[in-house]
């Protein structure tokens, strides 16, 4: 059995992310299972850290009970969404419990725009290094050009060339968290 802590940086409803993930779960290789990290969570403050919020604690544990995580991210402003950094930032602390600490992590994101993500992408990077995870380099992972008709009523993208690529990704996603966890 494979946990991957999954992490999406939207709190919308019909997020694109969101169902990102759906379908990355849906093509995942078998002994692979997703939990779900739920990043609504306080704004950041050190003052409430003697008092670790329960949604902060969770993702901590999720996280760190997990063999590895994957991140689904929106591009906001040519960076990543406030509530999925806010989120990161809960989970590397207390200062010396970084819950990201050595985990294999997957980077990856769907766009209504020509642009996939890539540059919230690269900047998410950084942070990831920082935190020490261990990141796949490849394959990449931009959807691009995301439109509601891609996917059916679940959720589920039905487009076969792209549930080519994400059955691909996870394949190697799932072969390479085995291999690093
Ligand atoms: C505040 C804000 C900033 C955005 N900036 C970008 C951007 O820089 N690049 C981009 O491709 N899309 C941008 N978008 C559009 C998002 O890609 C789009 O809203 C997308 O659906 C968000 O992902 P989600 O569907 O998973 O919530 C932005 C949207 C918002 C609300």
């Amino acid at each position: 059995m494979t946990t991957i802590a999954v992490l999406v940086g939207s709190l919308q409803e019909k997020s694109f992310n969101k169902r990102l993930a759906k379908t990355l779960e849906n093509v995942a290789p078998e002994g692979v299972t997703f939990k779900y990290v739920d990043i609504n969570m306080p704004l950041y403050n050190q003052d409430l850290e003697a008092n670790y919020p329960e949604s902060a604690q969770a993702a901590k544990d999720i996280i760190g009970n997990a063999d590895g995580v994957l991140i689904l991210t929106p591009e906001y402003n040519r960076s990543i969404p406030g509530v999925l950094k806010n989120a990161i930032d809960w989970v590397s602390r207390p200062y010396g419990t970084n819950s990201f600490a050595g985990k294999p992590t997957g980077v990856v994101g769907i766009s209504p725009t020509p642009v996939g993500t890539a540059m919230a992408q690269a900047s998410l990077r950084p942070v990831l290094a920082f935190l020490e995870t261990k990141q796949l380099g490849q394959p990449e992972v931009y959807v691009a050009l995301a439109t509601d008709d891609m996917f059916d009523e679940q959720g589920i993208m039905t487009d076969e060339r792209w549930r080519k690529n994400l059955t691909a990704y996870m394949e190697t996603f799932a072969e390479w968290v085995r291999k690093e966890a």
